[in-house]
């Protein structure tokens, strides 16, 4: 069966005058925001919210205001025309891609900051990254007006913000994470792999095996210090030269667990350099 063709919009207007008609019919709308450079992950995103949905809108905006000054936003893969191919092969009716005018106008002074659970982990070591992302989450929210939004498990804490967002400002829209997609040596799907140099790529998928063997030794029973650093002790030995972090932590509000064995639903976290490339993982626990 062939696809429905992909609309792209570019402005706030255009977008909430297609999901004003579809819901004028009745019918449900299914929304996955993205920055681009779509993979297999992205596409799992957009199927899962195909399910829940009669239509679904993708955004497709690098969002300047969740980089750092030291980070990739200039470098950040831009592929549009592909990305508008994988979508629409997907079942994505609408795709919305912004320019940064038309999200941040000249005087934008707003910031939604969410306390809590975006303070460790990539909220200590990417200060304001979960501010840029609470924010341009928030309106692109507002904008598409979806009954169901979908986000990555990949990006685990930017979940839980997303989750604990929704619920303090009350947007009526149900949240849905998507399983992480994995390449089949276990290296989490992620735009960034692009970056990894051919030797980088190899060393890669130590990051999924030092997480997946650090969540059997919880289930057993083992203490959460000694898990993180045998962990932390793997990556190093794999070649990773700068870890943010290697955490256990409460599945929900991402609390310090330990350190000794875990009694409640956990996830163990971590983020590690190869050579410039940051890589982020995380496993239930
Ligand atoms: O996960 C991402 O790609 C981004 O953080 C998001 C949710 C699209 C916000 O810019």
């Amino acid at each position: 069966m062939s696809e429905p063709p992909l609309s792209v919009v570019r402005t706030v207007a255009d977008l909430r005058a297609h999901v004003r008609t579809w819901k004028a019919r009745g019918e449900r709308v299914g929304f996955v925001p993205t920055m681009g450079a779509l993979h297999e992950g992205h596409l799992s995103l957009v199927r899962l919210a195909r399910e829940r949905a009669d239509h679904v809108v993708a955004s497709v905006f690098v969002n300047p205001t969740q980089f750092g000054p030291n980070e990739d936003f200039d470098a950040y893969p831009r592929t549009e025309a592909r990305d508008a191919e994988l979508l629409a092969s997907a079942g994505c009716e609408l795709l919305f891609a912004p320019d940064v005018a038309e999200m941040y106008a000249p005087g934008f002074s707003t910031t939604v900051t969410v306390a809590g659970v975006s303070e460790p982990l990539d909220g200590a070591a990417r200060p304001g990254h979960f501010a840029g992302v609470a924010t341009v989450v928030s309106k692109l929210l507002m904008q598409a007006a979806p009954d169901v939004a979908v986000f990555g498990e990949k990006d685990y804490q930017q979940l839980q913000v997303i989750r604990r967002l929704v619920r303090d400002l009350d947007i009526p829209v149900e949240i849905v994470g998507g399983p992480t997609a994995r390449a089949p040596d276990g290296l989490a799907l992620s735009s960034r792999n692009a970056y990894l140099s051919v030797e980088e790529r190899a060393a890669a998928p130590a990051l999924a095996r030092a997480l997946t063997a650090a969540a059997e030794q919880l289930r057993a029973g083992a203490a959460v210090d000694q898990t993180e650093a045998q962990a932390r002790a793997a990556l190093e030995a794999a070649g990773f030269r700068k870890i943010d972090y290697v955490e256990v932590r409460a599945a929900d509000d991402l609390a310090r667990l330990g350190p000794g064995p875990v009694a409640a639903p956990a996830r163990i976290l971590a983020a590690a350099f190869l050579g410039r490339t940051r890589l982020i993982d995380n496993i239930a626990v």
